[in-house]
């Protein structure tokens, strides 16, 4: 009997369980009802009573080393035993976990700021419910502007003060301007609102980047300049732009630009409904009444200003064809982007 204590001893230290069910099967096998423990108690009560002195000393000690191996392939790896460890495969792949990716608007807004950036730009931001005056007043919006019209604009009230979710973020240059001597040279990333019915062309917010550059001699030949580099470095070093004459109340001149369709490469296709251009942007010289209205001297100042939708890039660089998809959130459109990490 004493051999046989000893061979389980041996068994016994050289056991190993990777997981839960192996750690039962092995109470099962010495420490259960039927296990070999209590046969070995069984068998016990037969020996001669000379001999039990001895043989119940190294019973219990079986039954010790026995319940501690037990313990220590329950709790795992981390027991710290040598042959623990030695168990466990560290090349089995990790339990997959899903990794979120980046939202195709923040990829673009943040390309945007870059490249802004990288040519002295900084970011300013703003609040998004605003009043008349930083969205429509300060910005030489004329009393009855069709744009104040509660068709565009969603009021949040509008008797004594007018409080309104901004139709874009121009308001960040007037707040800027307030605050700030010139040179101010800033872009304005933000979510804007507009009252429109949703589809795959309108929706009712939208992601627009506001740029600003106020100083002494700024000229539209700087404004030209600025706006070619950004098209060349966000769609290829082949960009052509054209500026088309165009009114906005906040500059004058006002302009839109287009860049060369990057889609037929400018020959003309369903895209750009066979003209080879695309329009991406509104810009001008900003408005002296708008400059006196933020309290800078236009008589000493002058500067730029542009504004572009954060969608519209989004869709020339993706081709997604429907806005309601950036909205949506499916995780299945978003995860065709840059993942996250
Ligand atoms: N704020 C204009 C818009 O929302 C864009 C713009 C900004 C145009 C700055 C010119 C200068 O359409």
């Amino acid at each position: 009997m004493i051999d046989k204590i000893e061979a389980i001893r041996k068994e016994v230290d050289g056991a190993k369980a990777e997981n839960a069910s192996q750690v039962e099967e092995f109470r099962l096998k010495y420490l259960s009802k039927k296990g070999i423990l209590s046969a070995l108690m069984e068998e016990f009560r037969n020996v001669p009573s000379e001999q039990k002195r001895e043989l119940g000393q190294k019973l219990n000690q079986l039954k010790v080393f026995v319940t501690e191996k037990y313990n220590s392939l329950k709790e795992g790896a981390g027991s710290g035993n040598k042959l623990d460890i030695a168990s466990i495969d560290l090349t089995r792949t990790a339990t997959p976990m899903p990794v979120g990716s980046r939202h195709p608007i923040s990829i673009v807004r943040n390309d945007i700021i870059k490249i802004f950036s990288d040519m002295g730009f900084s970011v300013a931001e703003g609040p998004e419910i605003e009043d008349d005056w930083h969205v429509f007043s300060s910005l030489n919006f004329p009393a009855d502007h069709p744009a104040r019209d509660m068709q565009d604009t969603f009021f949040i009230t509008r008797n004594p003060i007018e409080v309104l979710l901004r139709t874009h973020t121009s308001s960040v240059q007037t707040r800027t301007m307030e605050q700030n001597e010139p040179p101010i040279r800033i872009v304005c990333p933000g979510r804007v609102y507009r009252n429109e019915a949703i589809s795959a062309r309108a929706h009712c917010f939208f992601h627009q980047i506001e740029g600003l550059y106020i100083d002494k001699n700024v000229s539209f030949a700087d404004l030209r300049q600025v706006l070619l580099n950004f098209a060349r470095q966000m769609f290829g070093p082949e960009t052509k732009i054209r500026l088309r004459p165009s009114y906005f109340p906040f500059t004058e001149p006002s302009a839109e630009m287009d860049i060369s369709c990057d889609i037929c490469g400018g020959k003309g296709c369903a895209f750009c409904k066979e003209t080879g251009w695309v329009e991406i942007l509104g810009c001008g010289m900003v408005d002296p009444n708008v400059l006196k209205a933020c309290g800078i001297d236009p008589e000493i100042y002058s500067g730029y200003a542009f504004g572009l939708g954060i969608e519209r890039i989004t869709n020339l660089k993706y081709k997604v064809k429907d806005l309601r998809m950036f909205s949506e959130n499916d995780v299945r459109f978003l995860a065709e982007f840059e993942s996250a990490r």
